[in-house]
């Protein structure tokens, strides 16, 4: 019984959209099976930028419940709410106080996101990375599934914990945190924006019309797949370099209709538009209703969803307590007896 450990995160802002599914969630969900799984909803990174208290509770819940409506088991995975367990602040600081501000500086995330804040950027925002790397060394994770773009960010979280902590407060033979590896899943593994091929599904960019929400209604999947910007080319296809929108959707169709790459591409090969896209239209409602009807169950029924939630905090909290306890030991704090 020595399973891996698997830790993500999600944060809570903005709807999640096909891309998160495909290209995070429906990876924790094959690997709950044979690791031991923590994901949280990081709602203390939601508010690095600024952010609507109104919201903030709402999307936090909204995004668990989507975690187990896309196939998160509570019974074998712990789901929490990151700022529940107040672990992550405290080792954050810790970590702030051993993380070179040059490190922190050179994180591209970090410089793109500081340009779109212009003069309101918070420290919070420079100190993402750091939080992150706290979530995840509290939980001694071996894996990290994650996208292209957090690459940076884990490197830097195994940096902390080899650098930084393990090499001048441990020794070789006794590390206090495990660095983690990162999970890196190729196919869906990005899912690009409906608008512009070249760039990322995401839940900030302003035109909705660019993502398909988890929870967007029929007929509004309808209407933003038939928007979605095509080429002039006839039939699908994938590698051409030229077709960015095309890999896109095609390889949407193959992963929501379950034939796969190969057969979707045999598939469409000779397809126009005209009847490609119903066709992904189709697929797209049909996958997302088991997920937007058993979403629709559980806020339904908060009793259950907060009795998930707190059984996910009291699992997670035993481990990162654990691990919190070993690092203020080896930095030599107090501690009472
Ligand atoms: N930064 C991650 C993202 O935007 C979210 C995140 C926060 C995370 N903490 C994490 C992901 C820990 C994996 C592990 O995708």
């Amino acid at each position: 019984m020595n399973k891996k450990r698997v830790l993500s995160g999600v944060q809570p802002t903005g709807e999640l959209h096909i891309g998160n599914w495909l290209g995070a969630i429906r990876n924790w969900v094959e690997l709950q099976k044979t690791h031991e799984t923590f994901v949280c909803v990081v709602d203390l990174h939601a508010i690095t930028v600024p952010h609507d208290p109104a919201l903030l509770a709402k999307e936090t819940l909204s995004t668990a419940a989507l975690y187990i409506a896309c196939g998160m088991d509570p019974k074998i995975s712990s789901i929490f709410i990151q700022s529940q367990i107040s672990a992550h602040s405290e080792l954050c600081w810790i970590l702030n106080c051993l993380t070179p501000l040059n490190w922190m500086e050179r994180m591209i995330q970090f410089k793109e996101k500081s340009i779109k804040q212009g003069d309101n950027v918070s420290i919070g925002l420079l100190d993402y990375p750091v939080l992150m790397a706290a979530d995840i060394l509290l939980y001694d994770a071996d894996l990290v599934p994650v996208g292209e773009d957090q690459k940076q960010h884990l490197e830097l979280a195994r940096d902390i914990a080899q650098q930084r902590i393990n090499s001048r407060f441990g020794s070789e033979e006794q590390p206090i945190l495990k660095v983690p590896s990162p999970l890196i899943i190729k196919e869906g593994a990005k899912v690009m924006s409906l608008i512009d091929g070249n760039k990322k599904m995401s839940k900030s960019e302003p035109n909705e019309g660019s993502r398909i929400a988890l929870l967007d209604p029929p007929e509004v999947i309808a209407k933003k797949i038939k928007r979605a910007k095509t080429d002039s080319f006839i039939g699908l296809e994938f590698g051409n370099k030229e077709r960015p929108e095309t890999e896109n959707l095609l390889s949407i169709y193959a992963i929501l209709s379950g034939l796969g790459k190969e057969k979707a591409a045999k598939d469409c090969e000779s397809m126009g538009w005209g009847t490609f896209k119903p066709l992904l239209t189709e697929v797209t409602i049909d996958a997302l209703r088991p997920i937007q009807e058993k979403y629709v169950e559980l806020i339904k029924d908060p009793t259950e969803l907060n009795k998930i939630l707190n059984d996910g905090r009291r699992s997670a909290s035993e481990v990162a307590e654990l691990t919190l306890e070993k690092v203020r030991r080896a930095l030599g704090f107090f501690n009472a007896v």
